[in-house]
Formats: C-alpha cells, sequence, structure tokens
C-alpha cells in the first residue's frame, strides 16, 4: 500500500522542498546516491572496477522546465564523459539517461531530448563506451524508443530500457531482440495506471520471465536488471538454455542495493554492472528507491525521530 503513495510524493513539489531540506536525509540518501559531483563518484568508479564490477553512471535529475536546464544536463555528462576518458575503462563505465533530463517533456521535446542526448553518445563513443536510454513513465516510450532506434544509425551499441510490468512490452522486447539492441528489462518503477500495466507483483515477475525468454533467444545483448534472487536465478537457466556465454548478457544492480550479491555474481564470472547515480537533484530518484521497499521508509523515518 505504502508503495504507490511514495511514489505518488515522488512527483510532488511540496514534498520535494520537505524532504530535501529535512537535515537527516542526507546521510539515508547517500546510500543509494553516493556523491553529488564528478570528483565524488571518480574513487567509486574506480573502487567498483578494482573489485571486478562494471557501472552504468546516471547523472541525477528529471521533470525539468527550461530548455537552458536541459542543456545544463548535457553538459553534466559532457563532463562525465571527460572524467571517464581519463580514466579509460571504455565500456566498464558506460551511462544511463533519462530523457526527461534532456527536455523531452518541453514544447517540442522530442527534438530537443535528441538534440542534446546526441552529443552525449557521440562523445561516449569517442571514448569506447556508450549510453542506455532508461525507460520513464508510459507515455514517454513511443519517443523514447523512436530516438533510440534514430541513435542506433550512427551507434547501434546504444542501449534502452523495457518495463515488465507494462502490457506493451513483450511486443517492444520482439522487434528490440530481432534488432539485436542492447536491452535491459526491469520490472518498472513508475505508478502506472491498470489499463496500461499490471498491478500484481506476481503477473509482473511472469511476465518478466517470458520477455527475458524473448530476449535470451533473440538476436540482442540482454542485461537483466533486478535484485531479484529468483529472476537472477532464471536469468542464469534462461542464458544457459539459450546457449549464450558469460559475455552474451549481463547483470544489473542498482548502487547500494544487495552489493553482496554483486560481488558474489562478478565472483562467478558473470558481467555484473551497478547503476550509480549521483548529483544533486536526487528527490525523484531516491523516492522510487523508498517506494520499492516501504522498510527504507521506516529506516528513513526513524532516523528522522531518533536524532
Ligand atoms: P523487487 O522489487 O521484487 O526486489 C527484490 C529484492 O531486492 C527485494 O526483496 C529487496 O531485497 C531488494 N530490493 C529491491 N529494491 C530495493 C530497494 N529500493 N531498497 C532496498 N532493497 C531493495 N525502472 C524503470 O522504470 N526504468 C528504468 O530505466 C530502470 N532502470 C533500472 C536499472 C537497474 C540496473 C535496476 C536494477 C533497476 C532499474 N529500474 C528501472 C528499477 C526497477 O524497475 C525496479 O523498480 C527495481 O529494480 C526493483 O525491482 P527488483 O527487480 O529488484 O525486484
Amino acid at each position: 500500500m505504502l508503495g504507490p503513495v511514495i511514489l505518488a510524493a515522488s512527483r510532488s513539489d511540496k514534498m520535494r522542498k520537505l524532504v530535501s531540506a529535512a537535515p537527516v536525509t542526507k546521510p539515508v540518501v547517500n546510500r543509494f546516491i553516493p556523491g553529488e559531483t564528478v570528483d565524488q563518484v571518480v574513487p567509486i568508479v574506480e573502487e567498483a572496477v578494482g573489485k571486478g564490477l562494471e557501472l552504468t553512471l546516471d547523472v541525477v535529475g528529471e521533470d525539468i522546465t527550461t530548455p537552458e536546464q536541459a542543456a545544463h544536463a548535457r553538459d553534466a555528462y559532457l563532463e562525465l564523459i571527460e572524467r571517464l576518458g581519463d580514466l579509460g575503462h571504455g565500456t566498464k563505465a558506460e551511462m544511463s539517461v533519462k530523457l526527461s533530463m534532456f527536455g523531452q517533456a518541453l514544447e517540442g521535446g522530442h527534438e530537443l531530448a535528441l538534440a542534446n542526448v546526441r552529443p552525449v553518445v557521440e562523445a561516449a563513443a569517442a571514448i569506447g563506451t556508450t549510453v542506455t536510454l532508461d525507460a520513464e513513465d508510459h507515455t514517454t516510450l513511443d519517443s523514447m524508443f523512436a530516438i533510440h532506434e534514430e541513435l542506433r544509425k550512427d551507434f547501434p551499441q546504444t542501449g534502452c530500457v523495457i518495463q515488465a510490468y507494462l502490457f506493451r512490452t513483450e511486443a517492444d522486447a520482439r522487434r528490440l531482440a530481432a534488432n539485436g539492441s542492447r536491452v535491459r528489462i526491469v520490472k518498472g518503477a513508475y505508478k502506472e495506471p491498470a489499463e496500461v500495466a499490471y498491478q500484481d507483483k506476481s503477473e509482473i515477475d511472469k511476465a518478466y520471465v517470458r520477455i527475458l525468454k524473448i530476449l535470451m533467444e533473440g538476436e540482442g545483448y540482454p542485461m537483466i536488471g533486478s535484485h531479484d534472487p529468483r529472476l537472477i536465478a532464471i536469468g542464469q537457466e534462461l542464458a544457459r538454455r539459450a546457449g549464450r556465454k558469460l559475455d552474451e548478457y549481463e547483470f544489473q544492480m542498482l548502487y547500494g542495493i544487495r552489493s553482496e550479491e554483486h560481488l558474489r555474481l562478478a565472483a562467478e564470472g558473470h558481467r555484473m554492472r551497478v547503476y550509480t547515480a549521483y548529483g544533486t537533484d536526487w528527490y525523484g530518484y531516491f523516492m522510487r528507491r523508498l517506494a520499492e521497499k516501504p522498510a527504507n521508509l521506516l529506516f528513513f523515518v526513524r532516523s528522522m525521530i531518533t536524532k
């Protein structure tokens, strides 16, 4: 019951101000978002690579309101890419982007988001790495997939995300599996209506398995985005049945969640990528992490009371 309430709050400006200003918020936020600047995230990249992990870096931010903010977001990624170029880890450190942060929801947003994301994808390719387009709420997805297709004409390694909770996703998976895309499959983190999405957890899990099977049997590169132990085991089995080698798919998890499992899978020889978000505009990302596990909220509230 708490999850949908927190997700609704994640879009509220009033709540944003309240939560962001609370003095005890910071240590709780740091569990999921380990830094605010490139300087703070570089040592985290180095440490993760040193442990045999890979990363996808996300400069947090979404729901921007002006083209200037969208340009600022683009520049933040370009700054990150410059630093990653110096580190020289290639695809071990790729990036995830939310097109809403690049202006997708503004007037003429589709073109604006494409114009802002293209230089980021170009710069990433120039240092030997790549970009994955995150999936946001269902109203944004036709535009996201069109931008993905457009970018893949010049940069076929550009990835995208699909969400198991949406009814449309099996069809999207078939198309993407046939055209050889890099595709991250996740359960889905937004509050979606019953007309477009499964609401029941077990229905979402079943859809996840059906979709993962399509990806594994297809021509693309599946990226299994989940912390769910059952789905991870099923992913390994589906990969084995599809005859995929260990470097023909990968696991992805979020920074701060099941960190021991990251290391266990990497030690087993799996490619394990940690989605690591950083930046100052962390509110929306943080609230989705709270919504996924209400125990996180209790931890947060308890820390407010005991301070
Ligand atoms: P589930 O929610 O069932 O969790 C399984 C177990 O993992 C839990 O029992 C708990 O132990 C642990 N866990 C999960 N979430 C936790 C949390 N927040 N705090 C503490 N423990 C937690 N969504 C989206 O809509 N668009 C996107 O682009 C992405 N991108 C993305 C990238 C990557 C790498 C991951 C792993 C996830 C996403 N997501 C996403 C989020 C995704 O949709 C989903 O909300 C979360 O992954 C939680 O679902 P699980 O599959 O982990 O299962």
